[in-house]
C-alpha cells in the first residue's frame, strides 16, 4: 500500500496581536517588522490554551471541512518543540481527547522542519505495512516560549496548529521526500524550557528561544535554493512542474531570495507569515489551508513543501495535492 493526504484542517487561537503591540515593550517598530519580515499580525494562544488544545482545535476543524471518519486512526505523530509538557506526550492528550483506543502516539522535535518529518514517517509506517491510518500534526505555542525582551525574535512567533491525515491506498501521492541536519550549527537557534511548581501553580521557567537570525539566514536560503531542483528531481520532476511551493514561514524575505537563488516563481510560493508570524512547525499545514481556501491550490496540483529551522534540520516533500 501507498500512502496519501485525505484531509487537512487547522487552527489559530483567536487574540490577534499586531506589530504595534511590541512598539509598547521593546525598541521596535511597524515598518522595521514589516520591511524586515512580512509579520503584519500573528496569533497568541490564551494562558490556559497549550499546544494539546490547538491540535484538537485543529482536528475537529479537519473533521467539520473533510468527509472521514477517525475512529481507525492507527498511530498520531505531533511535531512540536512547544509541547504542554516533555511527558506525557501531546500526541497522548490528542489520542485522550480524540478517544482513540487503538493507536500509536508520540511526539517528534525537529523544529520548523517537524510537519515535513511527520508527512516522511507517516509515508514510511504505512509503506512498511505496519500502520493504515496516521494523524499528522505541526502545532507550536511559541509565545510561552519566547523571550520578550529579546527584540530580534519575539516580534517573529505565532502560535497554531495544522494537521493531516494519512491514509493507505493502492496509489499514493507522496512523490518524494528529503531530510537532512547539520548539527553543528544547533548553537544558531536553540531553546530550553523547564516547569516547576511556585505556590501550587505550574509555572515554566527558562522558557527562552534563542537565534541568530542572520546566521540561520544564511544557512535557510543556500540549503534550501540547493534542495529545491534536487527534490523535484527525486520525484521524476523538474522546478518548473511543480505549481506550489510551500517552504516554512520563517521571513517572507527568506521566501523571496529562495525564489531568486532557484528561478521559482514568487507568485507560485503560499505563506502563512503575513497573518500568522513564524509558526514553526504548523506554519507549511497554515500556508498550504490559505491556498486552499482562496482556490488557489486545486486536486491534481504538484506542491513542494520544505521545512528548515533549529537543529539545524531542514526535511521537504512533493505531494500530488488529491483532497
Ligand atoms: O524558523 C526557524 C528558522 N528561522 C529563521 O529562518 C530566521 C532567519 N532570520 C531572520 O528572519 C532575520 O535574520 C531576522 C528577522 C531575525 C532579523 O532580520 P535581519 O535583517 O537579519 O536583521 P539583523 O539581525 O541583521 O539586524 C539589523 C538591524 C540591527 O541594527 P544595527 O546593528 O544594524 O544597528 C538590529 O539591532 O536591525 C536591528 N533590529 C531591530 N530593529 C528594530 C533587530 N531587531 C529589530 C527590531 N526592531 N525588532
Amino acid at each position: 500500500m501507498q500512502a496519501k493526504i485525505t484531509a487537512l484542517g487547522t487552527y489559530v487561537p483567536e487574540r490577534i496581536v499586531d506589530n504595534h503591540y511590541f512598539e509598547s515593550i521593546i525598541d521596535t517598530n511597524d515598518e522595521w517588522i514589516v520591511s524586515r519580515t512580512g509579520i503584519r499580525t500573528r496569533r497568541f494562544a490564551s494562558e490556559f490554551e497549550y499546544t494539546t488544545h490547538l491540535c484538537a482545535a485543529a482536528v475537529e476543524n479537519l473533521v467539520e471541512e473533510n468527509n472521514v471518519v477517525l475512529d481507525d486512526v492507527d498511530f498520531i505523530i505531533v511535531a512540536t518543540v512547544t509541547p504542554d509538557q516533555i511527558m506525557p506526550s501531546v500526541a497522548s492528550q490528542v489520542q485522550e481527547k480524540l478517544g482513540l483506543r487503538h493507536t500509536g502516539a508520540i511526539d517528534i522535535a525537529a523544529a520548523c522542519a517537524g510537519f515535513a518529518y511527520g508527512i516522511i514517517l507517516a509515508n514510511g509506517l504505512i509503506a512498511a505495512g505496519t500502520h493504515r491510518k496516521v494523524l499528522v500534526f505541526g502545532a507550536e505555542t511559541l509565545s510561552k516560549f519566547t523571550n520578550f525582551e529579546d527584540r530580534t525574535s519575539c516580534i517573529l512567533f505565532g502560535d497554531g496548529a495544522g494537521v493531516v491525515l494519512v491514509e493507505a491506498t493502492p496509489k499514493g501521492n507522496i512523490l518524494a521526500g528529503v531530510t537532512g541536519s547539520q548539527g553543528d550549527g544547533g548553537k544558531d537557534l536553540y531553546m530550553s524550557h523547564m516547569r516547576k511548581q511556585i505556590n501550587g501553580q505550574d509555572v515554566i521557567t527558562d522558557n527562552k528561544i534563542h537565534q541568530n537570525g542572520r546566521a540561520v539566514f544564511k544557512w535557510a536560503v543556500n540549503t534550501v535554493s540547493a534542495q529545491m531542483p534536487l527534490l523535484a528531481g527525486r520525484a521524476g520532476l523538474t522546478l518548473n512542474d511543480i505549481d506550489w511551493f510551500i517552504p516554512h514561514s520563517a521571513n517572507l524575505r527568506i521566501i523571496e531570495t529562495l525564489c531568486s537563488q532557484s528561478g521559482f516563481p514568487l507568485e507560485k510560493t503560499l505563506e502563512s507569515i503575513t497573518l500568522f508570524g513564524n509558526t514553526s512547525s504548523a506554519s507549511i499545514p497554515l500556508a498550504l489551508h490559505r491556498g486552499l481556501r482562496e482556490g488557489k491550490v486545486k486536486k491534481g496540483d504538484k506542491l513542494m513543501l520544505i521545512g528548515f529551522g533549529g537543529g539545524l534540520v531542514y526535511a521537504g516533500v512533493v505531494l500530488e495535492w488529491d483532497v
